[in-house]
């Protein structure tokens, strides 16, 4: 893409030797969007690489016991809420080639579990998920392609209603008065501001088969594997920001 770092190398066939940057993919868009089914269509049909997925969830700062006993007035959707340098910090030792040691959060306490971690290891692809992953320019820097979810409000909503009452221990009032006082403006403040930076934009999230095909080809083309380029000879590489 336009804003891919020039010094991504791909391998390739004469190449083969070559030491490689992993290709890092970041996929933003507001909560319940559909991120992780995006994120999981593209790893399912890249297979044939090493790819790993690291969750800006992961990197959620603790909250302190005074935090947690007023929990109902602390904004989970504000950039601060992340530990953004640690996030920095394990991209770039992964886009440099060493394994990281990804936090544990747990949504339930609202903390880290402090003893333990997700072993991350050297791949070809990086993929960093969340709903303000453009947020930090230096974590924007480090990615090779830009994809943001873009799904209807209501749908985000009604799937976020179901997923915290059911996943994340919530009750219904609770869901409904966080999103109003802080999801929903965060979203307008932060995640909707992030979208210019996109390189890619895919309405209606994981139902958008094209946009994942498109997107997984031009990855495959990105890394070196020219095979599924004979079949779709049209196809090749996103150049610019565009909306599919
Ligand atoms: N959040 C929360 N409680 C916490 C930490 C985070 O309720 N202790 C909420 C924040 O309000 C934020 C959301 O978690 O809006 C971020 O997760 P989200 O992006 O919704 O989850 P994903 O599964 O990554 O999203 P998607 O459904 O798009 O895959």
């Amino acid at each position: 893409s336009s804003t891919a770092s020039p010094s991504h190398r791909s391998a390739s066939a004469s190449d083969s030797n070559a030491p490689t940057q992993p290709f890092v993919i970041g996929v933003s868009g507001g909560t319940a969007s559909g991120k992780t089914t995006v994120c999981d269509m593209i790893i399912q049909q890249l297979h044939d690489h090493r790819v790993v997925l690291i969750n800006q969830d992961s990197f959620y700062r603790g909250l302190t016991a005074e935090e947690s006993k007023r929990v109902h007035e602390y904004n989970f959707d504000h950039p601060d809420a992340f530990d953004t340098e640690q996030l920095l910090d394990c991209v770039q030792k992964l886009r440099s080639g060493h394994s990281y040691q990804v936090p544990f959060y747990d949504f339930k306490s609202h903390r880290r579990c402090s003893d333990t971690f997700r072993q991350v290891n050297v791949s070809d692809v990086i993929i960093l998920e969340g709903i303000l992953v453009f947020h930090d320019q230096r974590v924007r820097n480090l990615m090779n392609m830009k994809i943001f979810v873009d799904t209807d409000a209501d749908v985000r909503l009604a799937r976020r209603i179901r997923r915290d009452t059911v996943e994340r221990g919530r009750d219904i009032n609770s869901v409904l008065e966080q999103y109003a006082k802080f999801v929903k403006p965060a979203f307008d403040d932060f995640v909707l501001p992030s979208k210019k930076y996109a390189d890619v934009i895919i309405p209606r999230g994981g139902d958008n088969h094209v946009a994942i095909d498109l997107i997984v080809q031009h990855i495959h083309t990105k890394l070196g594997q020219h095979d599924l380029c004979k079949i779709y000879p049209n196809v090749y590489v996103i150049q610019s920001t565009f909306q599919i």
